[in-house]
């Protein structure tokens, strides 16, 4: 059992893209969606057609989660309306595509604001809603994180940073419970789908669906519902014992031992 039925779910970067799946993937269980994004009309745009579709309540706020302010006002909002919050999944995400010899300070600054320092504290937050009757978190990392990709340094970094941040919380947050219903934190790792963030990187030549089908052993991108199913079940009492994980979904992509040289050499 899932146990997610009118579960209260809060998504960031939801407007579109993988969040969009993933919220989808909720409603499909009948949990309450709370949608937050930079886009604050895509994203109530994105809530009005996922309560008509499904049947749910689905809220939109706007965020921008390298503003803690902004992110306590929206905590806030969750407070007052539901008291409290079950899931927690940390998806707004960007990239930043650059040789590290010429990568600048404000790029850098904007980049672990939203990848790192908002999934920081977002959880912070989430985790003061949960305190009574515990939760689960649900950070998205990347394939990246550990299969680096030469000029994304930052992007790389701030993702591997996601899975340590994964690590301590679970453990932190296991640790102060006395007893109490657990916080659970994971990660879902994904490998490659086409959302507006791969098809960046298609437009800007620096990544081709070639080099793609080249590296990942089940020769094809993934469909972002396979990503929410694994970001559901992490999400669900079905993983009531797993804490601290990264689970990558990625076709076989971590899992290949050599790298492709000519797939390297193409760059
Ligand atoms: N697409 C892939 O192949 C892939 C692979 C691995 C990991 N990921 C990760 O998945 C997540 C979602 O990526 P996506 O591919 O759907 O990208 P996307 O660009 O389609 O969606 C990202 C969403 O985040 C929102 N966002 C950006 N900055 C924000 C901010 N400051 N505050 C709030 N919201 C903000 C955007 O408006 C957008 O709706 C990211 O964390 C990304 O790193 C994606």
């Amino acid at each position: 059992m899932k146990n997610l039925t009118d579960k209260i779910v809060f998504i960031t970067g939801a407007a579109r893209g993988l969040g969009y799946g993933m919220a989808e993937a909720f409603a499909r269980e009948g949990s309450k969606i709370i949608i937050a994004d930079i886009q604050e009309e895509l994203a109530s745009e994105a809530a009005a057609r996922l309560a008509e579709k499904y049947k749910v309540e689905v809220t939109a706020y706007g965020i921008d989660v390298t503003d803690v302010a902004s992110i306590k006002q929206v905590f806030n909002l969750i407070k007052e309306r539901y008291g409290k919050l079950d899931v927690m999944v940390n998806n707004a995400g960007i990239q930043i595509r650059c040789a590290s010899k010429e990568f600048q300070e404000k790029d850098w600054d904007k980049l672990m604001g939203v990848n790192l320092k908002g999934p920081f504290f977002c959880s912070q937050q989430a985790a003061l809603l949960m305190e009574r009757d515990g939760g689960a978190i649900v950070n998205i990392s990347s394939g990246t994180s550990t299969r680096t990709t030469p000029g994304r340094a930052p992007y790389v970094i701030s993702k591997g940073g996601i899975n340590s941040l994964t690590a301590v919380l679970a453990s932190e947050w296991a640790e102060d419970r006395n007893g109490k219903k657990a916080i659970r934190v994971n990660a879902v790792a994904p490998g490659w789908i086409e959302t507006e963030m791969v098809k960046d990187g298609f437009r800007l030549g620096v990544v081709s669906e070639k080099q793609i089908l080249a590296a990942v052993p089940f020769k094809r991108l993934a469909d972002p519902e396979e990503i929410a199913k694994a970001v559901v079940f992490l999400a669900s009492d079905e993983a009531s014992y797993i804490t601290g994980q990264t689970l990558y979904v990625d076709g076989g992509w971590s899992a290949l031992g050599m790298p492709d040289l000519s797939v390297c050499q193409e760059k």
